[in-house]
């Protein structure tokens, strides 16, 4: 059956949510024949697929693209697409375009954006029109250039108060689920536990409802950085790398086409 944005916050209170990012048709079907919760069409697409070192150049005609890709899987998991930088804070009626864009044009059944609680009141307009909305709070990878850098957060009581603030507003303008991404893992379970809807975690330990990972991450697909808190569950990377090295070793051999 078909996940949505209402059964996939259910799962909360049942078992832990499978999240996985996509980008593509195949990858989005192998995800989903998996049986993952959600598919988060991330702006890591950027980083992931497109040679970009940051997030922070990908447009909306990119996530667009990638979205309508991953809507061509058919998949029963939910499909959330990203927002991309800086949108959420351009003016309103320029973000609910984007927004309606992703779901009517692309075929995804929420958006994603970075933010906290400063951003609470956009996020109760984009749901009063209609967009479902995962929440993000703690490291937002799009304020890299801000940062410096991605850490850690909530080390300190003040992080730590911020991060509370930042989940409850999130779950009171409405969002149907929140993603922490990079917080201390016993502030993630408290967090969790607050909260009515589901924590749903990426290097933030284990307490929290549910769990994504960057596909390419998990795959063992990326040839550059690799953040510490991921489990590689395969090693495409290197079976890709070999299965050229040997089609291009049967061609020089004259061994393909026999
Ligand atoms: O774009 C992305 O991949 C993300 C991760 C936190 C999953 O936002």
């Amino acid at each position: 059956m078909k996940i949505t944005t209402k059964s996939l916050s259910a799962l909360k209170t049942e078992r832990p949510i499978v999240a996985v990012t996509a980008y593509d048709t195949p990858t989005a079907q192998y995800a989903d024949a998996a049986g993952v919760d959600l598919i988060l069409v991330g702006d890591s697409v950027g980083t992931t697929q497109l040679g970009f070192e940051t997030t922070v150049p990908v447009t909306v005609d990119m996530m667009l693209h990638h979205t309508a890709a991953v809507a061509r899987a058919r998949p029963k998991a939910l499909l959330v697409a990203d927002v991309p930088f800086t949108l959420a804070h351009d003016d309103f009626s320029s973000l609910l375009h984007a927004c309606r864009r992703l779901l009517q044009e692309a075929g995804a059944q929420a958006v994603k954006i970075e933010g906290g609680a400063a951003l609470a009141p956009t996020v109760v307009r984009l749901i009063n029109a209609g967009i479902p909305v995962l929440g993000h709070f703690g490291l937002l990878p799009q304020n890299v250039h801000q940062l410096g850098g991605y850490r850690k957060f909530g080390r300190s009581e003040a992080e730590k108060s911020a991060l509370v603030e930042d989940a409850l507003a999130l779950e009171k303008a409405g969002c149907f689920a929140v993603l922490c991404e990079m917080i201390d893992g016993t502030v993630a379970g408290a967090i969790a536990g607050e909260l009515k809807v589901p924590l749903i975690g990426i290097g933030s330990g284990p307490h929290c409802d549910g769990q994504i990972l960057v596909c390419n991450d998990l795959l063992g697909l990326n040839a550059g950085y690799v953040p510490s808190f991921v489990k590689q569950y395969a090693n495409l990377g290197a079976a890709t790398q070999k299965a050229f090295a040997d089609y291009a070793a049967d061609v020089r051999n004259r061994k393909f086409p026999s």
